[in-house]
């Protein structure tokens, strides 16, 4: 599988970019600023939805403009597929094969992208947190039901988190609620949710 069309509208510095791709190893040559980085991180966004450095979506769309659109055409043995991603204020709109599809666990895993930059040597160096999630989301891509699993548990993980504050403020000694919990935590930690 690889990338062999991009086309990038008000992405970042572009206004308008279209580029093609070989079934090699591509370089891209420029100058500081120029956009490396930028086209580096709209081919990992059209895979996966949310770009590898920020989790605040409007930093992709271009200043002054009021949405970013990613599209590509990906090369897999059974033909071209083609993938399309809207990022406006208001949300996300992503498109393969031109059907739009509702759910973004739908969306991931049409297209596998494995991301190294500079900035993953965190990877190695920084905290476990990192680790965990930069595997995350390599299996969320190859998996919807992980990505979907993985959502609850982070969801009960919040409220179990938040309650266990509540009770220290409280000083209660009724546990029923955080049993509840708990257990839900745990279903939630085996997949079983
Ligand atoms: N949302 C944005 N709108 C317009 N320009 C942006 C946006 N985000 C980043 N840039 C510009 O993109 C450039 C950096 O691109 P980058 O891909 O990091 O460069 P490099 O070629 O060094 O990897 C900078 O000039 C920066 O001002
Ligand atoms: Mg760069």
């Amino acid at each position: 599988m690889y990338i062999e069309e991009l086309q990038l509208r008000n992405y970042r510095n572009y206004q308008g970019l279209e580029a093609t791709f070989e079934n090699k190893v591509n370089v891209i040559l420029g100058e500081n600023a120029q956009g490396k980085t930028n086209v580096m991180e709209s081919i990992y966004v059209l895979a996966m939805a949310k770009s590898h450095r920020t989790s605040n979506d409007k930093d992709l769309i271009r200043w002054e403009e009021e949405y970013a659109k990613i599209e590509g055409r990906i090369k897999k043995s059974n033909g071209s597929l083609p993938m399309q991603l809207v990022i406006s204020k208001k949300g996300k709109k992503a498109k393969v094969n031109h059907l739009e599809q509702r759910k973004l666990s739908q969306y991931i895993g049409n297209m596998n992208v494995v991301m190294f930059a500079p900035e993953d040597l965190n990877l190695v160096k920084g905290s476990p947190q990192v680790r965990r999630r930069f595997i995350d989301m390599e299996i969320g891509q190859v998996s919807a039901i992980y990505l979907h699993d993985m959502g609850q548990y982070n969801k009960i993980l919040q409220q179990r988190n938040h309650y266990l504050k509540q009770l220290q403020i409280k000083k209660t000694s009724d546990h029923t609620m955080l049993d509840i919990l708990t257990e839900q935590f745990i279903q939630a930690a085996a997949g079983s949710l």
